[in-house]
């Protein structure tokens, strides 16, 4: 065990049975819990430097554990480290994780996908030349990406957003690498490829938990029309505005999918 993960399990009594990964402008969606815990004081955490990214970990305790909420995710463009986030979930996995919700800010490609639409991933295409897992050791580093994004929670989430009445689409995420934004170029190849997203996180998340055999399931909150979509350029200051709007919704999201019996 790490020294993060002892801290953790000392700090929420008991098993961490799922955690929340809040990306741009989404902190607000981990509402109260019961103890909050400074990234700085859990080794291997990101020592984050994005704004609209908090740095703290959130824990509320319910019947079946505690729920963990990350304020803030490290992210491939900082250092060209595609491991940002390795520490964290591994301190996770250890204090027995089962179930991880990663959350993003995204940009639209199809028109629909407008700026404030809710988008559960249903498989992403990694555009990055990056992985996670390169370095690692191990048969176990050859990880199927079949259902990454694991059809029961996937439906679970699909009965949380009836249940709170949002509207939720699916769609396939690509992951640049950043921080640039694209090009409509871009953006158009990543159309014509079966993408329906662009963004710049959430897929290195999705593979090193995959290899820690956790269980997975993302959703965007699309802050903006990808380039050349529509409108102007994307700038980060809109992507924290619009995020920063529409966390309630993504709160109330998070909150039925909890709420739901496990699938
Ligand atoms: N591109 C990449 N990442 C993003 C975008 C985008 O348009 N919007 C929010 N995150």
């Amino acid at each position: 065990m790490t020294l993060a993960a002892d801290r953790l399990r000392a700090a929420a009594g008991g098993d961490i049975h799922t955690a929340v990964v809040l990306g741009t402008g989404l902190a607000s969606v981990a509402g109260d819990g019961d103890v909050v815990i400074p990234y700085a004081d859990l080794p291997g955490f990101p020592q984050a430097g994005v704004s609209g990214h908090e740095g703290a970990l959130v824990l509320r305790r319910d019947a079946r554990g505690c729920v963990a909420f990350l304020l803030g995710r490290a992210h491939y463009y900082e250092h060209g480290d595609a491991r940002a986030m390795a520490g964290a979930l591994e301190a996770l996995a250890a204090c027995g994780l089962r179930t991880l919700v990663l959350t993003c800010a995204s940009g639209g490609v199809r028109a629909h996908l407008a700026p404030g639409e809710l988008v559960l991933f249903s498989d992403h295409i990694n555009f990055s030349g990056a992985n996670p897992l390169i370095g690692v050791s191990g048969d176990a580093r050859f990880v199927p990406m079949v259902d990454a994004y694991d059809p029961d929670l996937r439906a679970r989430m699909h009965r949380a957003a009836a249940a709170a009445r949002i509207d939720l689409h699916e769609g396939v995420y690509m992951w640049f690498s950043g921080p640039s934004f694209e090009t409509p170029a871009e953006v158009r190849m990543a159309g014509l490829l079966g993408a329906d997203l662009v963004g710049m996180s959430t897929v290195p998340e999705a593979i090193l938990a995959r290899h820690l055999g956790l269980r997975v399931v993302a959703v965007s909150l699309v802050t903006n029309h990808a380039a050349g979509v529509s409108g102007g350029a994307p700038h980060h200051a809109e992507t924290k505005r619009v995020a920063t709007a529409g966390a309630a919704r993504m709160r109330a999201l998070v909150a039925a999918f909890l709420q739901q019996d496990e699938a």
